[in-house]
């Protein structure tokens, strides 16, 4: 019953994203509600259902059911905590591999393992991995921002849910709800101290480092002013600046040009998963993909095409593809520059697939010619 009005407000976003990809409202992709099972789909940006904590607004366009429990994707929206508080108390997960990435507006992230504490402020495109047992904790700096999470395996969501105070609802589809009190977003201290079931393990001793200078600490860290490297293992938390990571160049069998920047390669997840931007230039590419692993898309910037199922689907900033192992796609950009998120279950994805065709390369954006 809480849908009556989101639905009302959820037919008008699918009518105008159905204009865009020539998509009817028989879709089979595009959904309203992220699927309770296994099955492409696609959801539009802000559609997917959430829960609200504190001011935070917390969606979900890719679930444990959805994905078959290979991994969790959350939207987290809210204005920056006024007070300085948390958005969360410091806490560490055994078995789930956590990764922060830079949607929009700014937050403050905090690791600490192997006695090596770190902090950076986080910008769009930036992108932080917690592995399993890292102490971690974060803080929304600006208003409006945006934090995209992926969990691996996947299912964290339940956590979410058994915090919140209610389903989140809005007839206008906005991102958070700008009267919520936004000095009390983080579960109290016994609250977090009574979730080992849901994998999380309160660390009350901990102490975020408040010596950030110029977004980071400790200060002898390379952050927006040189190359940042992924971890060389499956346990130590890294950091990525945008554009600063690895790079690669594929122009192997297409006649137009991808970018590559790996953010987590199966040696940083044990083979587990892997996830990257890709950033393409316009063109279209002939071959089809299928990999054995699920995948999912998150669109950053231009407008991605993909094509599924006999349909051509057209993805806007923020908008989801979930994409089944084994699914025949294409993809492609009708603009002269899309980017996306990619997440892909495994060892084998689009991403490594890419990867082992390309070169390496210095720049994030593809030659002139
Ligand atoms: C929609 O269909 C028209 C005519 O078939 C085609 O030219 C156009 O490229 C399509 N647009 C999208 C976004 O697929
Ligand atoms: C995380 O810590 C727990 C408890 O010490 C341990 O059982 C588990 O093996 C650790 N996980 C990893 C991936 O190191
Ligand atoms: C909130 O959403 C979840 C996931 O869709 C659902 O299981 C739950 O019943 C909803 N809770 C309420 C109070 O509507
Ligand atoms: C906002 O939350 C804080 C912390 O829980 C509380 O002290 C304060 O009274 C709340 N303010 C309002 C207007 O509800
Ligand atoms: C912080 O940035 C400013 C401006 O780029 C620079 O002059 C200063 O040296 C930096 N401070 C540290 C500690 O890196
Ligand atoms: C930064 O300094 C600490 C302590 O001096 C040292 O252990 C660490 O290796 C340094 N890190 C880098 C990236 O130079
Ligand atoms: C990889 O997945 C296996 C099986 O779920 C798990 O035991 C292991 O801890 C994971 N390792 C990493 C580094 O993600
Ligand atoms: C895709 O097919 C391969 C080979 O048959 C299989 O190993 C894999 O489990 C399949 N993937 C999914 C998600 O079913």
């Amino acid at each position: 019953m809480f849908s009556k009005f989101f639905l009302a407000g959820a037919t008008v976003v699918c009518f105008v994203t159905a204009s865009l990809s020539n998509s009817t409202s028989s879709s089979s992709i595009w959904v309203t509600e992220v699927p309770t099972y296994v099955r492409p789909y696609a959801i539009a940006h802000y559609l997917a259902g959430g829960c609200v904590i504190g001011a935070q607004v917390y969606r979900f366009p890719v679930t444990g059911p959805s994905s078959g429990y290979a991994f969790s994707l959350i939207s987290t929206n809210a204005p920056g905590s006024g007070s300085g508080s948390l958005g969360v108390l410091p806490h560490i997960h055994e078995v789930h591999y956590e990764n922060f990435f830079n949607f929009r507006g700014r937050f403050q992230l905090w690791t600490d393992k192997y006695d090596d504490e770190n902090t950076r402020v986080l910008g769009p495109g930036d992108y932080c991995a917690v592995p399993h047992n890292t102490t971690h904790t974060f803080q929304i700096l600006d208003p409006n921002t945006e934090m995209v999470g992926v969990i691996q395996p996947g299912g964290f969501e339940d956590l979410f849910y058994a915090l919140s105070s209610a389903n989140y609802s809005s007839s206008t589809l906005s991102p958070y709800d700008p009267s919520a009190n936004n000095s009390a977003s983080s579960p109290s201290a016994s609250v977090i101290s009574s979730l080992q079931s849901f994998d999380v393990y309160a660390q009350l001793d901990y102490s975020p480092r408040r010596d950030a200078i110029n977004g980071t600490a400790p200060a002898n860290t390379t952050w927006h002013d040189g190359p940042n490297a992924l971890a060389t293992d499956a346990y130590t938390p890294y950091f990525v600046a945008k554009d600063y990571g690895p790079k690669y160049l594929n122009s192997a069998s297409q006649s137009f040009y991808q970018v590559i920047q790996p953010l987590v390669t199966p040696t940083q997840s044990a083979g587990n998963f892997s996830m990257g931007t890709i950033t393409i230039a316009k063109g279209s590419i002939k071959s089809t993909n299928s990999y054995p692993g699920h995948a999912a898309f998150e669109v950053l910037e231009g407008q991605l095409m993909v094509s599924m199922q006999g349909e051509v689907l057209s993805l806007l900033q923020g908008d989801v593809v979930f994409i089944p192992g084994n699914t025949t796609y294409g993809y492609w950009s009708q603009v002269a520059y899309t980017k996306f998120l990619h997440v892909g279950s495994g060892a084998k994805g689009l991403d490594t697939t890419l990867i082992a065709a390309s070169e390496e390369w210095d720049s994030p954006v593809w030659p002139t010619s």
